[in-house]
C-alpha cells in the first residue's frame, strides 16, 4: 500500500491550489494500491514556531498533523506563491511538523497571479532537500491568473493546458514514489 498526503496550505476560502490539490486526491484515489489521506491547514490551525520542541509544545492541531505526516509514504503539497516565495503558513507548518517528512518523496501544486512566478516552487523544493533530505517530484503543477476562465467561482473553470498537466502528474508521482520506496538501502 502506498501511502499518500495532500496537504492544502492556503488559507483562501476559494483557494486555486487548493482546487487543483483536490483534482490531484481524487485521481490518485482511483489508483490500485493507493491510499490518500488530506491535511487542510485552514481547518487545522497552527501557532507560530517559537522554537520550542517537541511538536506537542504547539498543540493538539500540531500533534495530529505530525501524525498524519508522519503515516504516509510521500506527501503533496498546495501552495499558494506570495512574495515570489511560500507563504508563511506553509513555512510555520513546515516549520513545526516537517520531522515526519524526513526522506519522503513529495510533489508541489502551486496557485500564483502571475505566469512568471513559478520559481516559488524552487523554495518549497529547497526547503524540504536541505532540512529533510525530502525527494521532489521532478513534475510540478503550476497555474496563474490567466489559466483560469473568468466566467464562475475563482477556483473553478481551469483551463487547458493544466488538466492534461493534472493526468500526468497523477499518473507519475505513484510509479515514482514506489521506484523509491523500492531502491536498495546502501
Ligand atoms: C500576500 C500575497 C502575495 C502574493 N505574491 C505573489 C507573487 O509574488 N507572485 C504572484 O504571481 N502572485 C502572488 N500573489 C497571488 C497569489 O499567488 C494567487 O492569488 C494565488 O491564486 C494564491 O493561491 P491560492 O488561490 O491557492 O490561495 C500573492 C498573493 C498574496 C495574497
Amino acid at each position: 500500500m502506498t501511502r499518500i498526503l495532500t496537504v492544502s496550505t492556503s488559507l483562501h476560502p476559494e483557494s486555486r491550489s487548493r482546487a487543483i490539490l483536490q483534482m490531484v486526491g481524487s485521481g490518485l484515489k482511483r489508483i490500485d494500491g493507493v491510499e490518500t489521506d488530506h491535511a487542510d491547514l485552514l481547518d487545522i490551525p497552527l501557532p507560530f514556531c517559537d522554537g520550542r520542541h517537541p511538536v506537542e509544545a504547539y498543540g493538539e492541531n500540531a500533534k495530529r498533523l505530525s501524525e498524519q505526516v508522519g503515516q504516509a509514504d510521500a506527501l503533496v503539497f498546495g501552495m499558494a506563491v506570495y512574495c515570489y516565495s511560500v507563504s508563511g503558513v506553509l513555512k510555520n507548518f513546515l516549520d513545526i511538523c516537517c520531522g515526519g517528512m524526513t526522506e519522503k518523496p513529495f510533489g508541489i501544486i502551486c496557485a500564483s497571479g502571475g505566469s512568471l512566478s513559478y520559481m516559488a516552487v524552487e523554495d518549497l523544493q529547497k526547503i524540504l532537500m536541505f532540512e529533510v533530505r525530502g525527494i521532489p517530484f521532478p513534475r510540478v503543477v503550476f497555474a496563474a491568473n490567466e489559466d483560469w476562465s473568468e466566467e464562475g467561482e475563482r477556483a473553478e473553470g481551469l483551463l487547458p493546458p493544466i488538466p492534461e498537466r493534472v493526468k500526468g502528474f497523477v499518473q507519475e508521482f505513484v510509479p515514482f514514489v514506489r521506484r523509491l520506496s523500492h531502491k536498495p538501502k546502501a
